[in-house]
């Protein structure tokens, strides 16, 4: 393991691990905000809903950061995804990078997926702590992915060149710094502001499922509300809609 200071944060470098975030969730001693983990071998790598995230030797980026939430009231906790995404999109228009923000954890290009972003609030010694796990696929072909995320894409195939892991990420940093600054100022409005015009699916229309069973309600994606919910105009009227509920091959115009 290494470990360096670049600007505010502590980043520790490591040969391989199973998973950045699971690593920084046991390490209880480790409480302090503005920690990196960051490894360009993650063997057991975890993605939303008990998914695996799979990345290849040292193409990709995966990393978590670890924040303290203490400053920040506990409603707006689950908002520090969003704040990820947003930061991310942030880095890639400054390179240029077309993509979307594909709610609510995840960044598209070309409709297939090329971050992935995973958190997970954990306590260590009376202090509560934000876990922000994030998945860059860099360097990669597309054709690694297939199995068993079809529909993949990295930096690289978007931009016919080899992009440097480390400089990325070191690139990338200022970036979250920036709007997890906004999430500590409660400046929640700001942040959907941002969002709202990079959302995939802004504007069209999907099929709603309220609930598993349900054939699904045509409705208009129109935003985001101040507690992340993404909002959409039905039949009768504006409709919150939950993770979940929402299926994106039904993106309909
Ligand atoms: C998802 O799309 O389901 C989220 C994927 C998150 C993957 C990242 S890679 C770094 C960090 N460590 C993990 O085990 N997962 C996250």
């Amino acid at each position: 393991m290494h470990c360096t200071l670049f600007q505010s944060w502590q980043i520790f470098d490591f040969e391989e691990l199973g998973s950045t975030n699971s690593f920084l969730k046991q390490e209880a001693e480790l409480d302090l905000d503005k920690i990196v983990v960051n490894t360009p071998v993650q063997t057991q790598g975890r993605g939303r809903m008990g998914r695996s995230w799979l990345s290849q030797t040292g193409l990709d980026l995966t990393f978590s950061i670890q924040m303290d939430l203490s400053p920040i009231p506990a409603q707006n906790w689950s908002l520090s995804s969003l704040v990820a995404g947003l930061a991310l999109s942030d880095y890639l228009q400054s390179k240029s990078v077309d993509h979307q923000i594909k709610w609510p954890n995840d960044l598209a290009s070309q409709n297939r997926k090329l971050c992935g972003i995973l958190c997970e609030t954990t306590q260590k010694n009376g202090k509560y702590f934000v876990i922000v796990g994030i998945g860059i696929n860099v360097n990669s072909p597309a054709s690694t992915y297939e199995i068993p995320h079809p529909g993949a894409i990295s930096l690289s195939e978007i931009t016919q060149t080899p992009w440097d892991l480390h400089q990325t990420l070191l690139e990338f940093l200022p970036f979250f710094e920036r709007r997890f600054e906004q999430l500590l100022q409660g400046d929640i409005e700001s942040i959907c502001l941002a969002i709202e015009p990079r959302l995939l699916g802004m504007g069209k229309e999907v099929l709603w499922h309220p609930t598993l069973d349900h054939p699904g309600t045509r409705v208009r994606i129109s935003g985001l509300a101040l507690d992340g919910q993404l909002l959409a105009q039905g039949p009768e009227g504006t409709v919150c809609i939950q993770s979940g509920e929402l299926s994106w091959k039904d993106l309909l115009d």
